[in-house]
């Protein structure tokens, strides 16, 4: 049971004023003083620190605590998993679960639905919920949001990240990690850097040009520092440049906390440190969840054998280990607890509320994409349909258990056949077919769904049902997609193909031939494969959204809320149209990576190659239509340097209210290095009644221009010609204006 902050520090304060009788407080320790600057009580508490206290808040005493100091009143530091809800709490020493019963939270969106909304409000809201669930589980670090960059469709863990492009990204995560970390929870933007797959996580050798490591891997990292003021980062299991991304010189020393003056804690994914040396002088500053046996699992309470406690003790004792950089990480994790454990002023929380199950449910609908909608099958009227044909496993399948560390206990999920249930009422008869069987299991980490989804029919006979109930409906909703399970959206296990699983492109087949007013839903954190996409009217998105899930989908297919999600990557129509598959550069036996797409990641690609997907990044369409005015530009030359800005009209020509996302792509005509086609540099969600139109006006600071030679290691903005390219997608560009920079 954990200890409030208050408690120790009154607790220490009893103890001090009980010996200096009522000592005014301005005379207590300073560090034990809040009004002080946070510095001056770092300061403070280092003085008066022995070496082994120093080294005992270095590392976990438990899978998600570490110490404090008891003697000074220092209280111990609380980690929880993670980006997309608050896990529920497991046993001191073990993953299983500790079994309380006041632990389950609110499911949020995965972040791949955040970033689709391309809002960053959406984002506000979602810090600000998430952060005060951690805060009312009295948790000091919270372990996410991921921001590692798409690079293949088959990574397990994209679900959990912002998509392809660094610059959407980087804009989703700043509001995400200042909003948590206003209720004195940190953050820990996570796995910095280049975990860009699962298969061979622990071991793999990422190998790519310092070029693709700053303008594609590095940039959501750094807005998340130097933007959002992360004031923790969580190390990541693989190489890079031979040192494991947890203890880094590289990442860590050089960049993170050299070029980016990083003033938090790096902290070691779970397992992710390996040495005590390079542990002490590349960057590492708190480390968790080693497994000291060597092992998979850890000796028991093994907390003292940690890379940074009793081997580090020792050095230091022997004087071959410096207590200065010893007291640089001290200094690190104190400042943590003064921002966390040690605030007092941070708000209360609130778990479960309400308000969070409303955010859930505007987040989701804010990020599903609606990717196709011929024939108008969307929005379905309820004024006109009698009878609605519900197919797929993905209709009734809770997805908040499972898929790794980002399991959850939520309080409630709302299926989408339960979502659907309840926007329909008795306007319209409701009739559900399996379609298919994928994964029956609803067990994570002893969370368990308590779903039977068992099946005794047979492939056959569960698509000849499914077509028998689209024959006899007005309207079909197939369900289908990926789920948590192993090999699909599921951590420490990539995919092994872009294709659905589970026969699900014969059910779709099937339906699409007995009735044409046939929607497909996908429910994934991932691009999949669609060799049916030309016999299916409508298709969308609707990602792994949470606790609301069902009534965010409803929202959408029955017309309550105007879909406006966008793609946060692309879909290819076949793995090879992807750059690292292209050449080859994604083979899950390797333990050597060679990103040798480079740059060109994902439209990126698809541009340079000159590659139509399947739906392009930046694609999503709405219920209402969107024309635009023709782009404008401030000035047709600058100088170098300087601000220039490009306008556009946009107007609602549709019939319904509805939002659009503004694109904004910067072209460079003339560079030394090669570049892109064109690279995402801005974008604006606007809301538009019928009729209505707004300009849009993108400020193009100098930075917008700048690409990363890494020759000369540094950013450069050349004179010369570009273009500002303006649409609703990567692939959808409505007008374009040039402009010379001198
Ligand atoms: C896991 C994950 C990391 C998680 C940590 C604690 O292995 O890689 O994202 O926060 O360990 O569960």
């Amino acid at each position: 049971m954990k200890l409030t902050a208050r408690f120790y520090v009154l607790l220490s304060l009893a103890a001090l004023t009980a010996s200096c009788s009522q000592a005014p407080k301005s005379e207590g320790p300073v560090y034990l003083d809040d009004s002080q600057p946070i510095e001056a009580r770092v300061e403070d508490a280092l003085s008066r620190m022995t070496l082994e206290e120093k080294v005992k808040i270095i590392h976990a005493q438990s899978k998600f605590s570490s110490a404090g100091v008891p003697r000074l009143g220092i209280p111990e530091l609380w980690t929880t998993d993670g980006p997309h809800g608050i896990r529920p709490e497991v046993l001191w020493d073990e993953w299983e679960q500790a079994g309380w019963t006041n632990d389950s939270c609110v499911a949020f969106p995965a972040l791949t639905c955040l970033a689709a909304t391309w809002n960053e409000d959406m984002s506000v809201l979602y810090g600000k919920s998430i952060g005060e669930e951690a805060r009312f589980r009295e948790k000091d670090i919270l372990l996410g949001p991921g921001v590692n960059i798409y690079r293949t469709p088959l990574n397990g863990r994209n679900f959990e990240y912002m998509g392809e492009d660094p610059y959407l990204a980087s804009r989703m995560v700043v509001p995400y990690v200042q909003e948590v970390q206003k209720n004195g929870v940190a953050v820990c933007v996570k796995h910095y850097a280049l975990n860009n797959q699962e298969a061979k996580r622990h071991e793999y050798d990422a190998i790519l040009s310092d070029r693709a490591l700053y303008e594609i891997y590095l940039p959501a990292f750094k807005a998340a520092v130097q933007d959002g003021g992360a004031w923790s980062i969580m190390g990541a299991y693989n190489f890079y440049k031979g040192q494991h991304a947890c203890h880094n010189e590289y990442l860590l020393n050089d960049i993170l906390k050299g070029e980016w003056g990083f003033d938090g804690v790096v902290i070691s994914d779970w397992g992710g440190t390996h040495d005590t040396d390079q542990a002490i002088t590349n960057g590492l500053d708190l480390e968790f969840g080693t497994w000291t046996d060597g092992l998979t699992m850890g000796a028991t309470n093994g907390y003292d054998a940690y890379y940074l406690a009793d081997p580090y003790l020792k050095k230091l004792r022997e004087g071959s280990a410096s207590e200065d950089i010893l007291n640089d990480k001290v200094r690190r994790v104190l400042r943590l607890m003064f921002r966390t454990a040690m605030n007092n002023d941070k708000p209360s929380g609130s778990l479960c509320s309400p308000e969070h199950y409303d955010a859930a449910r505007k987040i989701a609908g804010e990020g599903i994409v609606l990717l196709k909608n011929d024939n108008d099958v969307l929005p379905v009227d309820l004024a006109s349909v009698k009878k609605i044909a519900v197919i797929g496993e993905n209709a009734i399948k809770m997805m908040t258990v499972g898929g790794g560390s980002s399991s959850l206990k939520a309080q409630h999920e709302c299926i989408p056949l339960e979502g659907i249930m309840a926007a329909v009422g008795d306007k319209a008869e409701v009739v559900y077919e399996r379609g298919y069987v994928g994964d029956v299991s609803g067990n994570y980490n002893g969370v368990a769904t308590g779903q039977d989804l068992s099946e005794s029919r047979s492939e056959e006979q569960l698509i000849a049902d499914a077509v028998a109930a689209a024959k006899n409906a007005d309207v079909v909703l197939f369900f289908g997609g990926l789920n948590k399970a192993s090999h699909q959206d599921c951590e420490d296990s990539d995919r092994y193909h872009l294709e659905l699983p589970y026969a699900q492109d014969k059910v779709i087949e099937a339906l699409a031939e007995a009735n044409p007013n046939l929607a497909v839903v996908i429910i994934s954190g991932n691009a999949v494969a669609m060799p049916w996409v030309d016999k299916v009217n409508a298709i969308v998105e609707g990602w792994y959204s949470g606790s609301q899930m069902g009534h965010a989908i409803a929202d959408v297919l029955f017309g309550k809320v105007n879909p406006s999600g966008k793609l946060p990557f692309t879909f290819p129509v076949k793995l090879e149209d992807n750059g690292a598959h292209a050449l080859n550069a994604y083979d899950p036996q390797d333990l050597t990576v060679e990103y040798k797409e480079d740059i060109y990641v994902g439209y990126r690609w698809a541009d340079k190659q000159q590659i139509k997907p399947l739906f392009a990044f930046g694609h999503g369409l709405s219920y209402t239509e969107f024309t635009y005015g023709d782009a404008k530009v401030s000035k047709n030359s600058v100088k170098a340097g300087a601000d220039v800005s490009v306008s556009v009209d946009v107007t609602n020509t549709g019939k319904v209210a509805g939002k659009e996302v503004v694109q904004l792509y910067i072209g460079d005509e003339q560079s030394r290095l090669e570049r892109p086609v064109k690279e995402l540099k801005g974008f604006s969600k606007i809301a538009l009644e019928p009729g209505e139109t707004k300009t849009v006006t993108f400020s193009i600071d100098p930075e917008k221009l700048m690409y990363f030679d890494d020759e000369k290691h540094e950013w450069v903005l050349e004179d010369g010609k570009f273009t500002a390219y303006v649409g609703s997608a990567s692939d959808d560009i409505r007008t374009q204006v040039s402009f010379e920079v001198r």
